[in-house]
């Protein structure tokens, strides 16, 4: 497959760290330091993130000069969809009058959009889809423990999209390698809402309904598994981090980026940074990089790039893509 447009969509409102002073017993410094992040866009409560997927998702065909009827497959990459159900990639087709197109979610946290890219590639080739739209997108906030200062200043919300059609031969996904592991699902995980704690008054009282993360256990399995992941790909391609032209790194803190970026060898000139102004957007936030490096001219047609992530589950994963 290669890609042929991308779009994004993010709330107006920003919410900044010193609004957060005024919220929890933090700092600007101290978020700064710790994780890179200087403000988050954030949703008005109620804000479907089938909007916000429509939105970047038309961004994104507009980009690529494709109809929303021509589009054959819908994949979105979310874990705060608008509702338990019916997926949110339904709403999403139905909005954007995608009438021919099959769509479903992929839940991978924020590895949803390079789960939702192997597996459009997987189904392009095995049922021979030629436009498809893969959408990574979250209203994170909507699970935010707003007095937990652990991770409330952590989460952004917004959607990115792009729009694929077959490979060319020479652009395209060259290699992907998806990891998961259960073993830590516990270590990163939102325990309210499903069938072992539904949302009665006492759950909800509880907040078992918001995200419970050990930060510094997530940024140790991240690192590593960022790391090895990357690696892995670029030796299946015989390639090393010299022949990158660009990283894309999941942006969930500025400081596990750079030890990725250390550890493959990659010069932080060429590693893609925007948490500083998106904080942790889930599987929002290779999209919108992706949508941001193409409008700003930075995409060069050619150009290799790395896509690498990290989420619960844990669930891991990297490519490499000729643009
Ligand atoms: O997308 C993948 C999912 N998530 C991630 O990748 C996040 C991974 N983890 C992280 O980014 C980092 O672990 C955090 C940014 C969450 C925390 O940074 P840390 O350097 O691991 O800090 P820590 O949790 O070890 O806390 C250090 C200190 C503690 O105080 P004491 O015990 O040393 O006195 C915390 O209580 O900082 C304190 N602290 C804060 N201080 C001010 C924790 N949160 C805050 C805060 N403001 N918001």
């Amino acid at each position: 497959m290669m890609l042929l447009g991308t779009g994004r969509a993010v709330p107006e409102k920003i919410l900044t760290n010193t609004d957060l002073e005024q919220m929890v017993e933090t700092s600007n410094e101290w978020i700064i330091a710790r994780t890179g992040i200087k403000q988050r866009h954030v949703a008005e409560p109620g804000t479907a993130l089938s909007d916000l997927a429509t939105e970047a998702a038309r961004n994104a065909l507009e980009d690529a000069g494709v109809t929303a009827e021509e589009i054959d497959l819908i994949v979105l990459g979310t874990v705060t969809g608008d509702m338990k159900f019916p997926a949110t990639s339904c709403l999403v087709q139905e909005k954007l009058g995608a009438k021919n197109a099959v769509a479903f979610d992929i839940s991978a946290a924020c590895s949803g959009f390079l789960y939702g890219l192997q597996v459009a590639e997987g189904l392009m080739m095995a049922s021979g889809y030629r436009r498809v739209l893969v959408i990574g997108g979250e209203v994170l906030t909507s699970m935010v423990n707003w007095q937990d200062r652990d991770t409330c200043i952590l989460f952004g919300d917004g959607a990115g999209a792009v729009v694929l059609g077959p490979s060319d031969g020479e652009r395209g996904l060259l290699q992907t390698c998806l990891q998961s592991d259960g073993a830590h699902s516990g270590l990163l995980y939102n325990p309210g809402g499903g069938c072992v704690n539904p949302p009665t008054t006492e759950n909800v009282a509880a907040q078992l309904h918001t995200i419970r993360m050990e930060g510094k256990e997530v940024f140790r399995h991240a690192v590593t598994s960022m790391t090895s992941v990357l690696k892995q790909v670029l030796d299946q391609a015989g390639l090393s981090g010299d022949d990158l032209d660009l990283l894309i790194p999941h942006q969930a803190n500025l400081r596990i980026i750079e030890a990725v970026a250390k550890r493959c060898k990659m010069p932080m000139e060429k590693v893609f940074v925007n948490v500083d102004r998106y904080g942790n957007t889930s599987a929002a936030s290779i999209p919108i990089a992706l949508d941001e490096l193409r409008r700003s001219g930075e995409l060069k047609d050619g150009s290799l790039v790395g896509l690498v992530t990290f989420g619960a589950g844990f669930t891991w994963a990297a490519a490499l893509l000729r643009v």
